[in-house]
């Protein structure tokens, strides 16, 4: 079965051809320059931006898969959660296309595509399993006990990982987004440099809070200015990164012997974070269980995830009707 995949929920616009879970073409236009200077992405932008750049992604897309729209067996597209202004630009061509070319059209679940990002590198058989999804905008531990099942185990209560990385990554004058840049500054720094505080560690749940963290790290720099010390960036960076990942790591583990599953699937873009994948292999390695997360580039948005997805939805049947809308705060179970 040959998929197109069209992501546009927030400022990626990602078009993918995949055929039987091979990976013929996946073409990404990011908007990264376009917001930089807002430190953010700014919604009304970020659409038009999708608008200018679908068209000749798609073409782009097309031709690097030797593949004609006739050849297309199914249109998958990001229907939520997203930006209501992007997520409509993705809508409405591939509607268009489901329309021209007859083939079904498949409206998918952002968060899905970025657990099942998991299959194109390690295959089908990911259930039952648990799965952290940690992204720009969501943060949660979510149970899959078969596949395209979920039933959501706990969530952030206020930013997101990567809102947080991004927030603090600013403050330190890293750009935008700043996770990546984070990343590669806390690997000269010493992740105990600094103790910030673990919020929710031991809260019994699998709920998580960040917003603190940030407000912990600029205080502690201005405690540091005020004593007229110098707080090295690099250890400030690493000690962040140890704080966040340390509660994703024991809550994730937590929960995947609470529900008793051999598995732990990591997805979304903070999954791109070399401690937090390095972190979580050590700790899944440890206590037993099979730790999965797919390659780097198909971590963050892309729109790969997002034909994978819709390839299995359509191989169960499922079809979108071509009045389908966007769901900007969809939720997965
Ligand atoms: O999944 P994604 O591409 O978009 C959303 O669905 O939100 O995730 C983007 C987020 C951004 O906040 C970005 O800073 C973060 O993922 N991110 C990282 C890294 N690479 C991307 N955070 C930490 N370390 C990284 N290496
Ligand atoms: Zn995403």
């Amino acid at each position: 079965m040959r998929v197109l995949g069209i992501e546009t929920s927030c400022d990626e616009t990602g078009v993918a051809v995949l055929d039987d879970g091979t990976i013929l073409a996946n073409l990404i236009a990011s908007q990264v320059d376009l917001h930089e200077r807002f430190g953010g992405v700014v919604p009304e932008l970020a659409s038009r931006a999708h608008v200018e750049a679908l068209m000749p992604v798609l073409d782009a897309a097309l031709e690097d898969a030797g593949a004609g729209f006739g050849s297309l067996d199914g249109i998958a597209v990001t229907v939520g959660p997203g930006l209501v202004g992007a997520l409509l630009v993705g809508i409405a061509a591939a509607k268009s296309i489901a329309l021209a070319t007859g083939a079904p059209l498949v409206g998918v679940n952002h968060l899905e595509g970025h657990i099942l990002a998991n299959v194109i590198e390690h295959g089908p058989d990911l259930a039952p399993a648990v799965c952290l999804v940690v992204s720009g905008g969501h943060t949660m531990l979510v149970h899959m006990p078969q596949a395209l099942r979920y039933e959501l185990l706990g969530q952030t209560l206020d930013d997101a990982a990567g809102e947080a990385f991004d927030k603090v990554a600013r403050f330190l004058g890293l750009g935008f987004p700043g996770g990546p840049a984070l990343d590669r500054l806390a690997q000269q720094g010493d992740p105990h440099a600094i103790a910030f505080p673990r919020a929710m560690a031991d809260s019994g749940d699998f709920d998580f809070s960040l917003s603190g963290l940030k407000t912990a790290v600029l205080r502690h720099v201005k405690a540091e200015r005020d004593a007229g010390r110098e707080v090295d960036p690099a250890d400030l960076a690493a000690s962040f990164q140890e704080a966040i990942v340390d509660v994703q790591v024991a809550k994730t583990v937590e929960a995947a012997r609470d529900r008793r599953v051999e598995t732990i699937l990591l997805g979304g873009g903070v999954v791109a974070n070399t401690r937090l994948r390095e972190r979580m292999e050590k700790a899944g390695a440890e206590a037993g269980f099979r730790v999965l997360f797919p390659a780097l580039d198909l971590c963050t948005d892309n729109g790969a995830m997002i034909a994978v997805a819709g390839s299995w939805r359509l191989g169960r049947g499922e079809r979108t009707p071509l009045d389908v809308g966007a769901d900007p705060s969809m939720g997965l179970a």
